[in-house]
């Protein structure tokens, strides 16, 4: 079966419950016979009234964070039931503004993708170089320690249901996307270091592109063989251009 790429916007610390609700309900009349799997990550405030305006449709909602405890003396953060409770589908974790801004590590990042995973909430792991780690040619040794630590103890089993987003940190947010070579050559990478784990699937494993992906540059990244769909942060905010990612894709 051919696998559907998966366009996932990343709201990061965008927008409130009001403009959240009237956003989806403008969006999904416009994506209703999308090809691809579409899903949007908003704050962790509005996910109660997305995941309301997005039942029974096309619209999968996530998370940005969670954290791997199930309760206790975490001021401020969020747990995996009370993700589960609201129907949260997905979570994005150890993306590089949770790894750069607020340290997360490796290992605490690896718990949360075993905490997901066995709440049956789909782990979208972030991974990705610095420009400085580029610069000194460290790309490949940077992305197989973040996948090895970040999939560690995940089983062959569980592993069907990650997914993984390469997102060069050089790109989010800078309108410089990786080219259509460089995306392509580290995706097949990525797949490299998941084959030695998990051989027989994985051709499964989704491997998305993010950084500064827009209606421009998508359709020629889609057509890489190893990327299977973007995650987008400043074009999923505005209406046309997240409506115009869901259609080219
Ligand atoms: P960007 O962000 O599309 O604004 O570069 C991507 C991301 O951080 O997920």
């Amino acid at each position: 079966m051919l696998k559907r790429n998966i366009i996932a916007g990343n709201w990061k610390m965008n927008k409130t419950p009001k403009e959240t609700k009237e956003f989806i309900e403008k969006l999904l009349p416009l994506i209703k016979g999308a090809n691809s799997k579409v899903f949007l990550a908003p704050s962790f405030v509005c996910l109660p009234i997305a995941l309301q305006a997005a039942n029974n449709t096309n619209l999968v909602i996530g998370a940005q964070n969670m954290h791997n405890e199930d309760s206790g003396a975490f001021t401020g953060e969020v747990s995996v039931s009370m993700l589960k409770d609201l129907g949260a589908k997905f979570v994005i974790l150890g993306h590089s503004e949770r790894r750069q801004v607020f340290k997360e590590s490796d290992d605490f990042i690896n718990k949360k993708v075993l905490k997901a995973l066995n709440h049956g909430i789909t782990p979208i792991l972030c991974i990705g170089e610095t420009q400085e780690q580029r610069d000194n040619s460290e790309t490949q040794s940077v992305l197989k320690t973040q996948l090895e630590k970040g999939l560690k103890d995940v089983t062959k089993d569980l592993i069907k249901d990650v997914i993984i987003a390469y997102e060069p940190v050089w790109a989010i947010g800078t309108g410089k996307t990786a080219t259509n070579e460089i995306a392509q050559g580290t995706h097949q990478f990525i797949r490299k270091i998941l084959a030695q784990k998990f051989k027989q699937i994985v051709d499964d494993i989704s491997i998305l592109y993010g950084g500064s992906v827009k209606p421009d540059n998508l359709e020629s990244l889609l057509k890489q063989n190893d990327i299977n769909g973007a995650l987008v942060g400043g074009a999923s905010l505005k209406f046309d251009s997240f409506a115009q990612l869901v259609n080219k894709s």
